[in-house]
This record gives C-alpha cells, structure tokens and sequence, in this order.
C-alpha cells in the first residue's frame, strides 16, 4: 500500500511513481507534502548516490516515509546523521537508563511507576521541533516501533503553501516580524525550571537555506509572544496564523504502522499529534537534526 494509509488530503490524484533507479522508488502522497521510498532497508549503511536522492526527495516532498524498518538506537542515530548533527537535549522527565543521548523516546509508558518516555497519551498541539532552540531542528527522524490499534496519528502542514496563499494583508502584518519561541510550558512531561526552560527569537517567516522558499515559522500553536505587539495582539495574531496554516489543503496525516519510519523538514513544517487510549502502547523513537539559525 502507498501512503494512502495516511489520509491524503488535496489533491486526490492517484500517486505517480516518479523516480525508479535500481530499487529505490519514490512515491508522492498526492496530497500537499510526502512521499513513500520504497526498496531501501534503513538498517544497512546508507551510501552514495543514495543518500543524495533521499536527501533530494526530502527537500522536494518535504516529508519520507519508509515502511517495515526495524532499527537499533546506533542505526536510527546514523540514518539522522545524514540530515545534520543529532541534538542532544538534557530536560526530559522519564526513564533514560540504557538510552543514547541523542535518542528521544515518545511514548506513553510508564514502568514501574516512571514514565518511559514522554508526550503522554493526549492531543500534542501543533508545533515545530526544538523551536525553543537557537539553532532548530532541521530533521525529525521517527522510528515507530510500538503502535496502538487506533488514534495518534501525526498531522504534518506544508508551511511553504501556507505561506504562499496567505492574505496580503497577514503577510504585511508578518514580514520582518520576530518571535519568542518556548516549548509550551511542561505539556510534555518535560520538568520546567528556569534552566529547563530554553527559549529563543526566530522570525515568523523563515527562507529555507537550503530551497530558498520562504515558509511560515510559527513555533507552537498554544505559546509565544510576537515582537511588538501586546500579549492579545499576538495571541489573536498566531491564532489567525495557525487557523488558516493547519486548513485542510495544507495538512497531510499519517497513520502510523509499527515499522514506520518518518524523516520530515521542520524548517518549513508544522505538526501535531491526535489523542489514542491510554492504556494503548505506543512507543516511538526519536532522533532530531540541528538546524540552521532561522533567517
Ligand atoms: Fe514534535
């Protein structure tokens, strides 16, 4: 099955096949960002002229999924390092005995009375990755190893398109705008304190360094304060942002199966996490690729 398991919104036409070479084949979503590669085992080394398509076909689809992966931490960190330099982020709450410091584990766990990882079993709200950084994620790399029989999909919005079709009038109202990005607060499952709690200034409007597309960059949905504007400004401001960013025509949903594999740009997009049964499983494995300081 193509990634049709994942809701495909947009355009419904069906998926072409683009690229062949060999194994290697990369199918588009048909929807508004994403694309399937399939023939590729993650596991073994990634080598050359591979790692140029994959990385080529990230910047054009924004967003790859791989499906039937099975990797360790070490494979899941070399296949990040292909797409930058592995955070290592210190401020997490749970159980990391036994774990590398460039993993992250996203999962609703707890054992033997400590969580096992962290986001918990509710909605995650819209957002972009490590945001409250200087220097952002660049990459996500998510490996689902456990995944619940219903819910939790991943929403991704294409903030390039949003961008594009905003109004005139938001668009003046953005340009040269800066903004103060935090991580929300301790949704999730995060210890807060005043040095957990990085934040940082980025523009609302970001040129990818590396497409030179500009895209909208607007942190989380429920935090920040926009420079030069009052609190309730700001706050009706992002609201008018997220509304018309997360329309329908820009939001691409993913319906995990265990063995998935998501690699997506953060530099232009958005995503959230819908709600699954608490007493499901569902254990993801993280890796996140430092970025460029957003310009
Ligand atoms: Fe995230």
């Amino acid at each position: 099955m193509s990634m049709s398991a994942g809701k495909a919104r947009g355009s419904a036409a069906a998926a072409p096949i683009t690229a062949l070479d060999g194994e290697l084949t990369i199918v588009p979503s048909g929807g508004t960002l994403g694309a399937e590669v399939r023939g590729v085992d993650l596991s073994a080394p990634l080598e050359e002229p591979i790692v140029s398509r994959l990385r080529a076909a990230w910047l054009e689809h924004l967003l790859l999924l791989f499906r039937g992966q099975k990797l360790s931490d070490e494979q899941l960190v070399g296949l990040a390092r292909h797409f930058g330099e592995p955070h290592i982020v210190t401020f997490f709450d749970y159980n990391r005995a036994g774990l590398l410091p460039e993993i992250e584990v996203i999962s609703n766990i707890v054992a033997e009375g400590r969580a096992a990882g962290g986001g918990g079993a509710g909605e995650l709200v819209w957002h972009t990755d490590m945001a409250m950084f200087e220097y952002p994620a660049s990459a996500t790399v998510l490996f689902g190893e456990e995944i619940p029989p219903a819910g939790g999909n991943t929403r991704f919005s294409n903030m390039y398109a949003a961008y594009e079709i905003l109004s005139q009038p938001l668009k003046n109202r953005v340009e040269g705008r800066r903004a103060l990005f935090d991580k929300g607060g301790g949704k999730l499952g995060y210890s807060v304190n005043s040095t957990e709690n990085p934040c940082a200034v980025h523009p609302v409007v970001r040129t990818h360094p590396e497409t030179g597309r500009k895209a909208l960059f607007l942190g989380r949905r429920d935090s920040g304060l926009i420079q030069g504007l009052r609190a309730e400004e700001a706050s009706l401001l992002r609201e008018q942002l997220w509304e018309h960013a997360t329309k329908p025509e820009f939001v691409w949903e993913h319906q995990w199966r265990a063995g998935d594999v998501l690699i997506w740009d953060n530099r232009c997009l958005s995503h959230s996490r819908g709600a699954f049964a608490s007493n499901a499983r569902r254990v993801l494995r993280r890796v996140t690729a430092k970025g460029e300081k957003p310009v």
